[in-house]
C-alpha cells in the first residue's frame, strides 16, 4: 500500500522541493517559475520559520510542499503567516495531497501559538481550509485590489491562547517582489 508521509522540511529535502515546485508552477514557453527562487529566498531570510516548511511523502517521494513564512501587520507591526508556494508535482494532484499538506502546516502553526495566516490563491482551494476574503478582517496588501483571492485565516484562538489580530496593512518581505 502507497503510505503519505506528512512531515516538517529537512536539508536533504531542498532539491526534491526545488522539483516539485518547478514543475507544478511550470508554465509553457516560461523560464524557471518564480516560485522556485521565492522558496530559496525565503529559506535564506529572517521570514523562515523552522517547522513551517512542508512536505508529503508519498511511496518515499517528495511530491508535495506547503510552506509559512513570517509577514507582519502594520502598523501594529503583529506577527502573521503568508502561505505559499503550495506545489503538488503533477503527476500526483488530484488525490487529496495538496489538502493534507496545507492542513499539515496549518496545524504545526497552530501548534507553535500563531495567530494569522493571509494567502492569495484561489478561494475554491482555500476556503476548506477556513481561509475566508482578508477584506472581512480590514486586512489590505499589493494584492487587495484582486479582491477574493486575497484571502485569510485566523487560527482557533481556544487552541493557539493568542489574541485576536488586528486590522491593517499586511507587509510582505523583500523576496515576496519575486513573484
Ligand atoms: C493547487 C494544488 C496544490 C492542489 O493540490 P492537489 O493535491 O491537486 O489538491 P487536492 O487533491 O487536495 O484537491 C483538493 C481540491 O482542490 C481542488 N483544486 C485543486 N487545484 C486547484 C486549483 N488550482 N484551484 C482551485 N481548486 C483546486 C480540487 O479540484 C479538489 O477539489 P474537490 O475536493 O472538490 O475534489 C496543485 O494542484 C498544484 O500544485 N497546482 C499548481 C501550483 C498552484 O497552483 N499552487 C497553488 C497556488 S494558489
Amino acid at each position: 500500500m502507497t503510505t503519505l508521509r506528512l512531515r516538517p522540511e529537512e536539508p536533504a529535502d531542498v532539491e526534491p522541493v526545488r522539483r516539485v515546485v518547478a514543475a507544478a508552477y511550470d508554465r509553457p514557453d516560461a523560464g524557471a517559475p518564480p516560485e522556485v527562487g521565492l522558496v530559496d529566498a525565503l529559506r535564506g531570510s529572517d521570514a523562515w520559520l523552522p517547522g513551517l516548511s512542508m512536505v508529503a511523502e508519498w511511496g518515499g517521494e517528495v511530491v508535495g510542499y506547503a510552506l509559512l513564512s513570517r509577514v507582519r501587520v502594520d502598523p501594529a507591526g503583529w506577527p502573521a503567516l503568508s502561505l505559499g508556494p503550495v506545489a503538488v508535482a503533477p503527476h500526483r494532484q488530484g488525490i487529496g495531497l495538496g489538502t493534507s499538506v496545507v492542513q499539515a502546516v496549518l496545524d504545526a502553526a497552530t501548534e507553535f501559538g500563531e495567530s494569522l495566516v493571509v494567502v492569495l490563491g484561489d478561494p475554491a482551494f482555500y476556503r476548506r481550509f477556513g481561509f475566508e476574503p482578508a477584506a472581512r478582517l480590514r486586512l489590505t496588501s499589493p494584492w487587495s485590489g484582486l479582491g477574493d483571492p486575497w484571502q485569510a485565516l485566523v487560527l482557533p484562538p481556544e487552541v493557539t491562547g493568542a489574541s485576536a489580530p488586528p486590522a491593517g496593512e499586511v507587509v510582505f518581505p523583500a523576496p515576496w517582489s519575486r513573484v
